[in-house]
Order: C-alpha cells, then structure tokens, then sequence
C-alpha cells in the first residue's frame, strides 16, 4: 500500500519509525473491530490515537529534510563574473544553448547527467565555470557540439566580452 507514490511516506529520514507507526495504527483498527465484534464495545479511543500517531507521521515525514545544495550559492571567487554588466545575457545565452544538455536533470534526449559533471543550470554554477564556457564556446567552438543548439557568432562573442572584463 505504501508504494512508490508517496515519497514523504517512505524516502525521508525517519521512515522507518514511519512504517512502526503505520503498523501501530493498523494494530489500533484491528482492536477497535476486535473489541465491537467481541460485543465489548466500541473503543472510541483508537480514533484519537490512530489520528495523533497520524499527525506525527506527517510531522515526520517533513523532519530531518536535506539541507538545500551548496551550490545555490555563490563563492566569493565567482561573485565578479556574476557581476558582470554581460552576465544577464551571458546566462540566458546559455540557459538557451547549453543547460538542455548541462543540467541536473537534462532535457536532452540521449543524455542522463551533465556531461563530465559541467552543469550550467542556475546563475552560481554559469559564473563559476566562466573559464570553461569561454575556451568551449567562446574561444573555440567546441560546445555545443556540432552547434546542435546554433548559438550565434554574436552570443559566443558576447561570452568572450564577459570572460574577458571580468577576469
Ligand atoms: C547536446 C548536448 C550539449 C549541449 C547543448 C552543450 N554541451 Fe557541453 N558537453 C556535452 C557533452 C556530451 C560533453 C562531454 C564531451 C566529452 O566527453 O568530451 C560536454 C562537455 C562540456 C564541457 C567540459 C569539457 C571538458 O572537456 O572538460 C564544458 C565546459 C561544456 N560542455 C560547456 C558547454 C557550453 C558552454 C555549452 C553551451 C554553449 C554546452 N556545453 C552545450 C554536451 C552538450
């Protein structure tokens, strides 16, 4: 029941006192219908308790969360060609023509990771390989490959304006 759908459920931190708790509420809704069908009544009190464990499980399920990606920021080094007049341009260019390929998730059909871990997906990781997407599409014109992706002899101009002014 508890399959692969419910995420929050099984791959968080404490998901095994998880699944105890989900096996001590099972245990609780046995004993209500053991108890009302053995005439001796109807304990209430396995409602309020399959609910309050449940609002745990869920509290549960939210602790413990992973601490976001150091990469978000930005390191000190970097934080000069992030600030570059060109950097605007600079990133859509490459949001446009490479992060398809070089993201954490690539859109790219055939292509699972970043390739050779380059990612350029977000502002932090753009400024932090300047020198790598200045000598591959900039100076040279290795990336994209083949220009899969026709960035414009304007835009690899633009990449060697912002490498250069900024260094
Ligand atoms: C179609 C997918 C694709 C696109 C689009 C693409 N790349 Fe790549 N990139 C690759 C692949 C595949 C490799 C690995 C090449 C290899 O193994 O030699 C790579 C490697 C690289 C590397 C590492 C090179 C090395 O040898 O260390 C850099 C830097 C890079 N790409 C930058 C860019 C930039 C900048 C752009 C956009 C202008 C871009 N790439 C667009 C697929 C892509």
């Amino acid at each position: 029941m508890l399959s692969n759908h419910y995420p929050l459920a099984f791959a968080t931190t404490y998901n095994w006192i998880i699944a105890a708790l989900i096996f001590l509420i099972g245990v609780l809704i046995r004993l209500y219908f053991n108890s009302m069908h053995a005439g001796k009544g109807k304990p209430y009190w396995t409602w309020a308790a399959s609910a309050i464990l449940f609002i745990v499980i869920i509290w549960l399920s939210s602790a413990g969360r992973p601490m976001p990606a150091a990469e978000t920021a930005m390191a000190p080094t970097d934080a000069k060609f992030a600030g570059s007049e060109h950097f605007a341009a600079v990133r859509d260019t490459v949001l446009g023509r490479c992060s398809m390929c070089h993201a954490a998730e690539p859109a790219w059909e055939g292509i699972r990771r970043a390739p050779k871990d380059v990612r350029l997906d977000n502002d932090a990781s753009i400024a932090a390989h300047a020198r790598e997407i200045y000598l591959q599409a900039g100076r040279s014109h290795a990336m994209p490959p083949g220009n899969v992706t026709q960035i414009a002899p304007e835009e690899r101009a633009l990449i060697v304006a912002w490498f250069e002014g900024a260094r």
